[in-house]
């Protein structure tokens, strides 16, 4: 029977990667409503109960499939995004990523810290050595990202994917390997 880690909370700077908890509900229904958010994440959140199912799908871990959690500002706690490690296979070793940052904590890093820090720990904590990034060719956002936490770009998949739009968009492949991150240091 597979399972999945134990719950665990990561430093990253001024950031904090902990469980999603029941009382993120209101912080994800909010984000839910941020065009860009529905537009490259595309979730189906739209009432209180739906917030709260997303948020018992992502606290529950036990299928060992993945590893999803929110992102809050140390300081004081405030929920600025979210990262999940999903589509985890040990037999092949490797793993997705995703992620996103609410509307007023954009561009200070958050998405980019959240990434490293969260592969960081993959890399010591799972049995996998490649994961993949992937986002539209029109979300140069996330492209930046990408490039900041380290990983290189592969290729684009051709009409790969349909977003919230319900449109299917190219997609550019990133990966980041064991091998390239500096674990320890
Ligand atoms: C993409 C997203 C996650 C980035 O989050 P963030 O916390 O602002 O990311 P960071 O602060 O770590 O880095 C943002 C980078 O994007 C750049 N950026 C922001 N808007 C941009 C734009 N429209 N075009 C190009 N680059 C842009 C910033 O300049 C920064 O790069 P730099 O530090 O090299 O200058 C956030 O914009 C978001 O949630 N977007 C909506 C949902 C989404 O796209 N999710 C990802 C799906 S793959």
């Amino acid at each position: 029977m597979t399972s999945g880690p134990e719950p665990v909370e990561i430093r990253w700077g001024t950031i904090l990667l902990r469980p999603w908890a029941a009382a993120d509900d209101d912080a994800v229904l909010a984000a839910a409503t941020d065009p860009d958010i529905a537009r490259w994440n595309g979730s189906a959140v739209r009432t209180r109960e739906d917030a709260a199912d997303w948020i018992a799908r992502r606290a529950d871990w036990s299928q060992g499939d993945h590893v999803s959690l929110a992102v809050v500002d140390a300081m004081d706690g405030v929920l600025v995004g979210s990262v999940s490690l999903h589509q985890i296979d040990r037999d092949q070793g490797d793993a997705e990523i995703g992620y996103w940052t609410m509307p007023a904590a954009r561009d200070r890093g958050v998405a980019s810290g959240a990434v490293t820090a969260m592969c960081r720990w993959a890399f010591l904590q799972l049995p996998i050595d490649r994961i993949e990034l992937l986002h539209a060719v029109e979300n140069p956002a996330s492209a930046r990202v990408a490039a900041r936490a380290g990983f290189t770009q592969e290729g684009r998949l051709r009409q790969s994917y349909r977003y919230g739009d319900g449109r299917k968009h190219d997609e550019l492949l990133w990966s980041l390997l064991r091998g390239d991150l500096p674990i320890g240091s």
